[in-house]
């Protein structure tokens, strides 16, 4: 670990954290011990895992994860069929001002699910009497929203978003409303503009992606394998990074609400690229489970270096940064042509290049003997840029033609 010197703060809807890494609502944060390691370790909040009123019961099945696996990595993708915390209201609201006492500089956020107008409004009301800093709202569990058509969530119908939303900010005299979303929708903006309308204060975006994580070719059973039986899992990880980089800015070039990002982060590197599409704050679940709470070290680090190399005071600096070169596929440039080349000495001579632009490009690389190395036609090669993307040893670069 290297030691950081430099201020990491940034403000979320008036509440300040200390750096932008919060831990999601999840396994890591219901459990009382585990936010308190997760503090000790640097994690500036936590949301706890959304919870519900004491008369709502919450009926887990066991294995509830699975995952996708890819060319020798773990965990590409991670599914998971859990349902909200088991622990009801009663036990959090004795956690949130537990935390906030022993952990005055870190915010406590707690996540909540009602079915009805009275419940969302009960748990508002009871999390803010034990101190909360921040009222998160799940919208988007995929095993579906209590209240509504079984299986539906929430944040699928704009009516119920606006609605929703509605009632949890009137039933709020003091903390921040955040709404989760889901990406499983036609149209992002259209619901995160219901969110606003609803008077909520920052959009969470996105929770888990519904997904079948795959299937047990011996036996037909799809993962996990609950005794014989499956359901579809909410899919988190790596794999939705890009599906939530898109959603944030999606949101963010079209309504004016802070958002808190969530979906895919593991690396200080993630974390930056969700600021500069329009994140305040980014949370993390997958990458917690996987390598444990000390991954804290590298995003403070790794973001402290990233902003004096860029000359940066703050990471508020870096929110927003790419959208501006984030356009309609007809405004963009099509004058300037690119063509591939081959940096000779990375060159490892696997053949990739030329296989992938002999079946699916423009056959524009051959084999230069002697020594095979690839080498583009320029005549031939429209800068299409499937070469660089299979080449294992970043040995291809785009070049002006
Ligand atoms: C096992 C598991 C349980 C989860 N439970 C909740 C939950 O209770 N409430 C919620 O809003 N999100 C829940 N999530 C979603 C995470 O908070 C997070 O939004 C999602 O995993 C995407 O982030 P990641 O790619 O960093 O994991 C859960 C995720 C996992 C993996």
């Amino acid at each position: 670990m290297i030691t950081h010197h430099r201020d990491l703060s940034i403000d979320f809807c008036g509440v300040r954290f200390r750096n932008p890494f919060v831990l999601s609502a999840a396994p890591p944060t219901d459990d009382l011990d585990m936010v308190r390691a997760a503090f000790d370790a640097g994690w500036a909040g936590a949301v706890l895992k959304t919870t519900s009123v004491e008369s709502e019961p919450v009926s887990l099945v066991y294995p509830m994860m699975s995952a996708m696996h890819s060319g020798g990595e773990r965990i590409v993708g991670f599914g998971n069929i859990d349902l909200i915390s088991e622990h009801h209201i009663d036990v959090v609201e004795q956690r949130v001002s537990t935390l906030k006492r022993e952990y005055p500089d870190r915010v406590v956020s707690a996540s909540i699910m009602g079915s009805r107008k009275e419940e969302w409004q009960e748990l508002v009301r009871r999390l803010e009497a034990a101190g909360v800093d921040i009222i998160e709202c799940s919208f988007s569990c995929p095993q579906g929203s209590m209240g509504e058509e079984p299986g539906a969530m929430l944040a699928q119908s704009i009516e119920a978003t606006e609605r929703v939303a509605g009632w949890v900010k009137s039933a709020a005299k003091r903390a921040p409303v955040v709404i989760k979303i889901t990406p499983q929708v036609t149209n992002i903006v259209k619901v995160a503009q219901a969110v606003q309308r609803g008077g909520a204060d920052a959009i969470c975006a996105s929770n888990t992606i519904p997904s079948l994580m795959g299937v047990d070719v011996d036996n037909w059973v799809p993962y996990p394998n609950v005794h014989g039986s499956s359901t579809y899992s909410g899919m988190s990880g790596p794999a939705t990074k890009p599906i939530t980089l898109r959603t944030l800015a999606e949101i963010r070039r079209h309504v004016d609400l802070p958002i808190t990002a969530t979906g895919g982060p593991v690396t200080w590197r993630d974390a930056v690229e969700m600021m500069l599409v329009g994140a305040t704050t980014v949370q993390f679940c997958t990458a917690v489970m996987h390598y444990g709470v000390d991954i804290i070290d590298d995003l403070q680090d790794g973001l402290a270096f990233y902003l004096d190399d860029k000359g940066l005071k703050s990471p508020t600096d870096l929110i927003g940064k790419a959208l501006p070169h984030i356009v309609g596929h007809g405004e963009l440039p099509r004058d300037a042509k690119m063509i591939s080349s081959v940096i000779e000495d990375r060159c490892v001579r696997c053949d990739l290049c030329y296989i992938a632009c002999r079946d699916g490009g423009h056959q524009a690389i051959t084999l230069k003997l002697p020594d095979r190395l690839p080498t583009t036609d320029p005549d031939k090669c429209p800068g299409c840029g499937l070469c660089v993307t299979v080449c294992p040893a970043d040995a291809i670069e785009m070049v002006k033609k």
